[in-house]
């Protein structure tokens, strides 16, 4: 097999299948912290551990040498092999046949139209959602206290009450009714030897799920009244798959937050974000899976989850819980009162209220204790142990007071000096301290330090301004792909100054104009492992960024010297001074 017989459909599902931490555990010892790993660097000789392992981006790179990648690097390096060796071992590792059609662009054309259609139907719903003939679709969302500005932000709709509107206009754009179907957008029915094909959203109002790169992938759709089943989504098709997808994501990523609001409805969201809480998401109707979890760990630090207060909304906080808990990040619960769901406590009670809560569940001390006890058996010594570890872990973070509190009551609970545990969770919180800023510190400066000689970029001591604005560029593209669309008019690969930095960039928009994620290893492909490297560390950077289009334009701007932004910018200073700025930047935060 040809090395471009390895299509990139499959490399997708490979390193969504394959687990990264498995991988790289069998041949480095890893230990968590927060949500990265660490360990001793298997490229180089070291004694303290700067080798780490991100599952968030299913990535690796090391501090000490630079050396980067994704898990087929890492196993095209340690076994020496080359790029359909490795992808091979990987498949064969997660247990997934190798494919046989080869490189299939076919289904790459299949999916690009499955696109379209579904961008041209959500203008069709969206325009019968305000056409005054369905007055009573756009009443509902108003009644629901939505304004006209959220429901075109959210781009929301409305499927009228007929068996074929929707496959008339799209037949009249173009699209077959097989097409329709792949999309999930009509229905096929066999009656009495006749084909029949009809409209899957009638009656209901439109919720479009808009992914990272603004392709509309899915759509939700809810009945006006109180029939079931409430809610009818999308199923699997070539561009989504049930439990990938988080809805409002690629909005809430821009809030740069990293905090998200994780709530169970399309409603709760949307009225979080007209409140002003621009950092809420949701699942998509499922359980939360551990897709979507990871999803969430690239955006953010921490995740409070704000589902209903009711027997099925604790169910499924315990289960969110415990799938987020694996990730690493930090989790937060809020418990809901004043109403069933956020929607209805912003609502009745305003937004206020809603903060109120958010800030009481920071201080939810308690229910942060219980869940840690939950995990030990404290008949043992070693589950008392380890539960008090845990638990000063959590009061290392609280208050003096606070930890007077709970001090004595672990203290009656476990039989343990209270003294002890005092010092206990004196000396957590200084590791804490150091822990975080020093490993923050640390790695920052050693990434950017060793951007100084890039071997696989001769040109960019030369030319360090154009090339500090090129990696920004690129690094912003691959976290927030939406970006793409908005700057790719105003920039073209001719634009770039270093031939590294453009060879990456024309990378980067093949994927994704051919509707793919741009993930690292669809880079494994193209590059070598070394030249890996320096592909992970853009990858890594983009969160120290701003990332913003107004940041894409002016690293732009740079590139093409013409409106040149003032040298507070990013990509205008020189390496010294980039490290100052973000070194502030740090301590505001
Ligand atoms: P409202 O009743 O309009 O406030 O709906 P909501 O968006 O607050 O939804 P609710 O809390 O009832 O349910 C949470 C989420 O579960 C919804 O947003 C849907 O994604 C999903 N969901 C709810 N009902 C159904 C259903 O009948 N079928 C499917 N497939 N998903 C559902
Ligand atoms: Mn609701």
């Amino acid at each position: 097999m040809s090395v471009t017989a390895i299509n990139e459909r499959f490399i997708h599902e490979l390193q969504e299948k394959v687990d990264i931490e498995e991988v790289i555990s069998s041949h480095v010892n890893l230990k968590r912290r927060g949500k990265t790993l660490t360990g001793l660097c298997p490229f180089h000789n070291e004694k303290t551990p700067s080798f780490t392992v991100y599952p968030d981006t299913r990535s690796f790179y090391c501090f000490g040498c630079g050396a980067g990648g994704d898990v087929i690097t890492f196993i095209r390096r340690i076994e020496n092999l080359d790029y359909v060796e490795a992808v091979k071992s990987v498949a064969q590792m997660a247990g997934m046949p190798m494919p046989e059609d080869g490189y299939d662009d076919t289904l790459s054309k299949k999916r690009m139209r499955i696109l379209a259609a579904n961008r041209e139907a959500a203008r069709f719903f969206n325009a019968c959602l305000t056409d005054p003939k369905n007055r009573e679709a756009y009443d509902y969302f108003i009644k629901r206290g939505l304004s006209p500005n959220t429901i075109t932000k959210f781009g929301l709709g409305y499927a009228p009450d007929d068996w074929r509107q929707l496959i008339n206009y799209m037949k009249s754009k173009g699209y077959s009714e097989q097409e329709l179907v792949f999309a999930d957008l009509a229905i096929r029915s066999e009656k009495n030897g006749k084909t029949n094909y009809y409209d899957k959203y009638r009656n209901r109002v439109i919720f479009p799920i808009i992914d990272l790169r603004g392709n509309v992938v899915a759509f939700g759709g809810r009945v006006l009244d109180d029939s079931k089943p409430k809610y009818i989504n999308t199923g699997d098709t070539l561009v989504y798959k049930k439990g990938s997808g988080v809805f409002a994501l690629n909005f809430a990523k821009n809030a740069n937050d990293n905090k998200l609001i994780l709530v169970e409805g399309y409603m709760d969201v949307i009225a979080l974000h007209q409140a002003g809480f621009g950092n809420a998401v949701a699942g998509l109707g499922t359980a939360f899976t551990p897709e979507q979890a990871n999803l969430l760990s690239r955006y953010a630090e921490e995740v409070i989850i704000c589902y209903d207060n009711d027997g099925a909304g604790r169910e499924a906080t315990k289960k969110a819980l415990n799938v987020l808990g694996r990730t690493g990040l930090k989790l937060r619960v809020v418990t809901m009162s004043g109403g069933k769901d956020a929607d209805e406590i912003i609502r009745t009670h305003g937004k206020e209220r809603f903060a109120a809560l958010l800030n009481e569940s920071a201080n939810k001390t308690e229910y942060r204790i219980l869940q840690e006890r939950e995990k030990y058996n404290l008949l043992t010594d070693d589950g008392k142990l380890k539960f008090l570890l845990a638990a000063t872990q959590i009061l290392a973070e609280c208050g003096e007071i606070e930890c007077d509190i709970y001090a004595t009551r672990l203290s009656n609970e476990l039989g343990v000096n209270t003294e002890s545990i005092k010092a206990q969770i004196k000396s957590a919180r200084s590791k804490l301290r150091r822990s975080d800023d020093e490993r923050r510190r640390r790695e920052q400066e050693t990434m950017l330090s060793k951007s100084f000689e890039d071997k696989n970029n001769p040109e960019r001591q030369a030319n360090l301004r154009a090339a500090r604005a090129e990696e920004t560029l690129i690094s912003s593209l691959m976290r927030n792909p939406d970006f793409y669309n908005k700057i790719k008019d105003d920039l073209s690969p001719g634009d770039f100054v270093t031939a590294f930095n453009k060879r990456v960039y024309e990378c980067l928009a093949d994927k994704l104009e051919s509707g793919l994620d741009p993930e690292l290893s669809l880079f494994a492909k193209d590059f070598s492992p070394e030249e890996m490297d320096s592909v992970t560390r853009m990858f890594h950077i983009s969160k120290n960024l701003n990332n913003t289009v107004k940041e894409c334009e002016d690293c732009i701007a740079v590139l093409k010297e013409k409106n040149a932004p003032v040298v507070s910018d990013v990509a205008s200073v020189s390496d010294e001074e980039f490290l100052e700025l973000f070194k502030k930047k740090q301590n505001r935060m």
